[in-house]
């Protein structure tokens, strides 16, 4: 734990009580710059996130020539140069924390005709892009890096092929940078997943008018069109929506409207496991908004119950383990997770932070190398390390909630890279939560 970062202080508060819209999708919010800078024309982004992972892709590509204007907050006019047309940068690019910007740039970036560079902090810096660079080179790029890891040294002026490549990983970030890649490959590219992730890309893909095949766990799309400039409406983010329902299940009198949720089948498999483990969730208003689903969501104060996760949900709520843990704590009986080893290899090793802070507060949890097992209980106060990653802190400053006394957490400042203003809202809706 940093001394100068800042930390939280977590405690009981008061029932979680009224409504709240939590921010824009950050997956949705990446995508939607990337396809509005290569597109031939002016894309307007609305609910844009305005995080720091997404402000870095925003930065990148303003470095790569393409002109972004921010008229109001969470608002970007986007003024696409075209799948030909982005110019080199001047230095290196800096993707922050967010590993969904530098694996789904370097598919943008390998066919290019220039040479760059993506760098990120300490974090990024650790995390596996062998993934990406496999594939891509398949495809005929050439990346140096670090044994696999950042920086990646993108080389310019390869003519890209299409490949046919089943993922050995079911990962979207990786399904992603093939495709982007592949809008500038010769001929087709064709991914297959081992299990569907989220379909973002292609969905946009579609949206801006590139001709595309996909169904769940196979994507196919074919190089030589054009992007279509479109305006995107960003829904909100399931995972940072997660804390609060999470939060609000737990805190005993809660009964919280979360707004105009992102409900993409492929994010929402937090919602199947905390109803099986007696969570009271209720779809209101479904509808859809700029092409994603959406849909308020209703959750009242109610006991949990361990289960067994089903592993078929494990792709489909990979970011919300953290909170899921946390849950999972607070449950009668046991809670086991298996099939989830790529929780390792996220911005922290999230097994191991959640089983080591968990047991700080005194919750038995026993790790295996893909998952953990959790025996629910009281929580008692400690002091938690979130090792700089954003949804360790957030799911601590949950489990606080429901702790016999103060619980300390260190290192939040990155929770600004998915979910600027948590801890003002989660205040508002009643968390008892002070920066220390
Ligand atoms: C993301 C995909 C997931 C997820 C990440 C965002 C995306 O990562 O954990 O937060 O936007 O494609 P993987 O592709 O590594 O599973």
């Amino acid at each position: 734990m940093s001394d100068k970062a800042p930390g939280w202080i977590a405690a009981p508060g008061t029932p979680l009580l009224g409504e709240l819209t939590v921010p824009g999708d950050k997956s949705v919010s990446h995508r939607a710059v990337m396809l509005a800078a290569l597109a031939d024309g002016t894309s307007r982004i609305d609910g844009f996130l305005e995080g720091e992972d997404t402000r870095a892709t925003a930065a990148i590509f303003a470095r790569l020539g393409v002109h972004i204007e921010a008229p109001e907050p969470s608002v970007r006019l986007v003024h696409g140069v075209g799948v030909d047309g982005l110019q080199p940068p001047d230095g290196p690019l800096d993707c922050g924390n967010a590993g969904t910007g530098m694996r789904l740039l370097a598919g943008v970036l390998a066919g290019q005709a220039f040479d760059s560079v993506l760098v990120g902090d300490e974090s990024l810096s650790r995390r596996p892009m062998r993934r990406v660079i496999d594939p891509l080179e398949r495809m005929g790029a050439h990346i140096d890096s670090e044994g696999g890891l950042p920086p990646l040294h993108i080389h310019g002026g390869s003519m890209l092929q299409g490949i046919d490549y089943a993922l050995p990983v079911a990962s979207a970030q990786v399904k992603s940078a093939i495709l982007l890649a592949g809008l500038r490959a010769r001929g087709t590219t064709c991914v297959h997943e081992p299990h569907p992730t989220r379909d973002y890309t292609e969905r946009m893909l579609q949206a801006f008018g590139w001709p595309i095949d996909f169904v769940p766990g196979m994507a196919r799309i074919t190089g030589g069109h054009r992007l279509l400039p479109t305006d995107v409406v960003v829904p909100s983010d399931f995972s940072s929506a997660a804390f609060f329902l999470v939060a609000a299940t737990l805190v005993p009198g809660s009964e919280l409207v979360l707004r105009r949720v992102g409900m993409n089948p492929r994010r929402t498999g937090l919602l199947h496991v905390l109803r099986a483990m007696g969570a009271d969730i209720v779809e209101e208003h479904a509808g859809e908004q700029g092409g994603e689903p959406v849909a308020d969501l209703r959750v009242r104060h109610a006991p949990l119950h361990g289960i067994e996760v089903p592993v078929e949900h494990v792709p489909d709520m990979i970011d919300e383990f953290p909170a899921m843990f946390v849950a999972a704590a607070c449950a009668s009986g046991t809670t086991t997770v298996h099939g989830a080893a790529e929780l390792r290899v996220k911005e922290s090793d999230r097994i191991d932070a959640m089983a080591r802070g968990l047991r700080a507060l005194g919750i038995t949890v026993d790790e295996a190398p893909d998952g953990a097992c959790i025996q629910g209980g009281q929580l008692r106060g400690g002091g938690i390390d979130s090792r700089g990653d954003h949804r360790i802190a957030m799911a601590f400053a949950v489990a606080g909630q429901r702790a016999a006394s103060e619980v300390r957490i260190g290192d939040v400042a990155n929770v600004t890279t998915s979910f600027p203003g948590f801890d003002t809202l989660a205040r508002e809706a009643g968390f008892g939560l002070r920066v220390a």
